[in-house]
């Protein structure tokens, strides 16, 4: 922990843009979930400042400066290569706002770096079409072409990469970028802005805003209503999403939306048992529960109850929580006081239904630190199987049959991740098309990937992250007929 120390791991970053230099009501402090201290304290945007930096943008778009092709996937590269270089630092800085273990933080970083290096060489991939046209006299063409200036409003729970998976995508297809970090979260885009301006990507294509908590939901509108703004990409919860979509819809505002999941992680009776704990554990206790692909709600046949659960509780006891920063934590603390409660009503909920807590460990916690928690679920009737739990709280539902399983794995509004555990073919064929879910991820607990569309059904959202699907969210579709 000493090498470890506020001063220092900010020192790497040039925050002088935004670091406020004496107390102001209008400041964003951003503070350390794990011990409650101020790590910097940061001056803010107004809606003037907000709506002059989206004229800025606009008017730098209009007057034809935009980057070729190429000179777009050289920065990216250089911007990636800079990332890299700055990893640990970077890691270290997630830590400190965010609260997770320094080697997912460093995972984080190089997660993201992926979809920056990705982009960078899909951009010149970008093509359109020439049509065999019905008459003589006309050509048909094809364009894609970027659609402009984006606004991305991005999470706390991986903010480093929710910023460069939306950021690179949009830049690739030739959009200029105007991103709002959360809250909780600003320092690590500040941080990734200035190693963006090191290598030369300008203020006019990609520019940021911070925004205190008074005044989030009044730039949310701003930003979904200003006619400059050509798209929204947001990752948050399903609450908000849908209140952007409201305020955009006067002007018809695109929108890519990942929102909330509700994962189910279903272990049947024949499969690797071993494996679908340990998979289980990666996929339930990664961030403190914290991420929308978390196992929810997780369906155990029945027939091997009494095998699984001594063996996913052994796994369990080994978990250790502490401060981010320590070498040997491996599960931090919620991300603030607003999470925590909302976190403790669903385990009281979940209590008052009769469900059976099988362990909890209430020696480990401390602060916004909550200790791994397994419960056996009596009914589905609470709260913990209708909503986004959260935090590290892992709730079983048994199951008799596949058609049980599939029946209460899509019993829910959401349809982002699910995670299904057998060595059966034919079962895997089943529920693969079954489950109404964007993601199926067969025997294993993780799959976040550049290449691969990351989003979810129903109210999980709308578009798809990563790969090519992700760079079509920033095109737009133009019919060229020439006579
Ligand atoms: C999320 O929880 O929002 C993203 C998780 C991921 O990309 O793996």
């Amino acid at each position: 922990m000493q090498k470890f120390n506020t001063k220092n791991i900010v020192s790497k970053f040039d925050f002088t843009e935004y670091q406020a230099s004496r107390a102001g009501s209008d400041n964003l402090d951003v503070l350390n979930p794990y011990n409650n201290e101020l790590i910097l304290s940061l001056t803010s945007d107004s809606l003037a400042t907000t709506a002059e930096k989206i004229d800025r943008m606009d008017l730098y778009r209009k007057n034809e400066t935009n980057l070729s092709i190429t000179d777009r996937g050289y920065l990216l590269e250089k911007w990636y290569l800079k990332i890299m270089e700055n990893k640990n630092s970077l890691g270290e800085l997630i830590v400190l706002e965010q609260g997770k273990p320094l080697s997912e933080a460093i995972s984080e970083v190089e997660y993201g770096g992926a979809f920056i290096k990705w982009y960078s060489e899909e951009g010149r991939r970008i093509k359109g079409d020439l049509l065999e046209s019905p008459y003589l006299e006309r050509e048909f063409l094809v364009r894609r072409q970027p659609v402009g200036l984006v606004a991305t409003i991005t999470p706390w729970n991986f903010p480093l990469a929710m910023f460069a998976r939306k950021a690179s995508a949009a830049l690739a297809a030739g959009c200029s970028v105007i991103t709002k970090p959360a809250e909780d979260t600003p320092l690590t885009t500040l941080a990734m802005l200035s190693l963006a301006r090191e290598i030369g990507l300008k203020k006019e294509i990609l520019d940021v805003v911070i925004v205190p908590r008074s005044r989030v939901s009044d730039i949310g509108k701003l930003l979904c209503t200003n006619k400059k703004i050509s798209k929204i990409s947001f990752t948050g919860s399903t609450t908000v999403g849908k209140q952007l979509v409201l305020q955009g819809a006067g002007n018809l505002q695109k929108f890519s939306l990942e929102l909330g999941g509700n994962a189910p992680f279903i272990i049947r009776e024949d499969c690797d048992l071993n494996l679908a704990c340990d998979e289980l554990i990666l996929s339930k206790f990664r961030n403190a529960g914290q991420t929308c692909v978390c196992a929810n709600r997780i369906f155990v046949n029945s027939r091997i109850l009494n095998d699984f659960l001594p063996l996913f509780l052994d796994k369990v006891r080994t978990i250790k929580t502490g401060p981010g920063l320590d070498a040997d934590a491996q599960m931090g603390p919620l991300i603030n006081e607003e999470a925590a409660t909302r976190y403790r009503a669903l385990i009281s909920d979940l209590r008052k239904s009769g469900a059976n807590f099988v362990y909890q460990n209430e020696k480990s916690e401390r602060g916004l630190i909550f200790a791994p928690t397994v419960a056996i679920a009596s009914t589905t009737d609470t709260r913990a199987f209708y909503e986004e739990i959260f935090g590290p709280l892992a709730v079983i539902y048994k199951f008799e049959s596949d058609e049980q399983a599939i029946k209460h794995s899509n019993a829910t509004n959401y349809g982002l991740a699910s995670y299904l555990f057998t060595d059966c073919r034919h079962a895997i064929k089943k529920y693969t098309k079954l489950l109404d879910f964007g993601i199926v991820c067969v025997n294993a607990g993780t799959f976040s990937n550049s290449v691969a569309p990351f989003g979810g059904l129903k109210e999980s959202g709308m578009g798809r992250e990563g790969g090519s699907y992700g760079l079509e969210e920033f095109l737009e579709t133009k019919f060229i007929s020439i006579k």
